[in-house]
């Protein structure tokens, strides 16, 4: 079976046990500190399994997410129910999510954005995060920029026969289209299952002139985990943006 966050659903944690969505946290309120918006209502976009939500609600903000994948939003609800927390998971696509509320701040970490193909959908996904800020609210995201997806980031393999799930995912791009095709290929046991990943990346010019259109502004991009500018070898950037007011 093919799909994209499907299958691989109830693994996704465990795959991605190493990645320091701590630090990413501290980095998100040191962004939010750069652009003195205090926020107590924060909508994940793209939560994923909800990792960083349930640690946002934990740290006392009311954090809400959604996800276009079924299977994402059950493993995030299996795991607020199983640590009795209260946070609102929905499936939804960002372009077109209406979660019936507004926002102080909304964030989208771990290149998910990229997963947008269509530069049109991209931007009705800006237009619907801030038609769910309140003026005056912040944008914080990330995306992976083409230097990734030329050093192949993507390229990577867990073959230890004593791996809960084996795994192993050929980054496939096309500077033409601007998309990496994603082909992974994963183990449990002698069961095998497979996903197609596909993401696009955006210029910096793209991102400024979609923001803007959206209704954003004071518009920064930052080299990850930095306050430093992009840099020509940058394969991740942050972005900001504050909802006009
Ligand atoms: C790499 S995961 C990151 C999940 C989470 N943000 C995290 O940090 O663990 C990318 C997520 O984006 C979601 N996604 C992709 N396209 C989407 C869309 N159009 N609307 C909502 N979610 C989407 C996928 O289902 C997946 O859960």
């Amino acid at each position: 079976m093919t799909s994209s966050f499907g299958p691989v659903a109830p693994y996704y944690d465990d795959l991605m046990k190493f990645v320091p969505y701590r630090m990413w946290i501290g980095y998100y309120f040191l962004l939010l500190t750069q652009q003195d918006v205090h926020p107590e209502k924060i909508l994940d976009v793209c939560c994923g399994t909800g990792t960083m939500c349930q640690m946002l609600n934990r740290e006392g903000f009311k954090a809400s997410g959604f996800d276009l994948s079924p299977g994402m939003i059950e493993e995030a609800r299996r795991k607020a129910e199983a640590k009795k927390m209260d946070i609102r998971y929905e499936v939804m696509d960002a372009a077109e999510v209406d979660m019936g509320e507004t926002y102080d701040s909304a964030y989208s970490f771990f290149d998910s954005l990229n997963n947008i193909l269509d530069k049109d959908r991209l931007q009705l996904a800006f237009n619907r995060v801030a038609a769910h800020l309140r003026p005056g609210g912040s944008f914080i995201f990330d995306m992976n920029t083409a230097v990734a997806f030329e050093e192949q980031m993507f390229d990577q393999e867990n073959l230890r026969s004593n791996a809960k799930l084996r795994y192993k995912w050929v980054g496939d791009w096309n500077a033409n289209t601007r998309i990496i095709t994603v082909n992974m290929r994963f183990w449990r046991g002698q069961e095998e299952f497979r996903e197609t990943h596909q993401q696009r990346a955006y210029s910096e010019e793209e991102i400024y002139e979609m923001l803007d259109l959206a209704g954003f502004e004071d518009l920064r991009a930052y080299h990850s985990y930095t306050l430093n500018p992009p840099r020509p070898k940058s394969d991740r950037l942050h972005y900001t943006a504050v909802r006009k007011r």
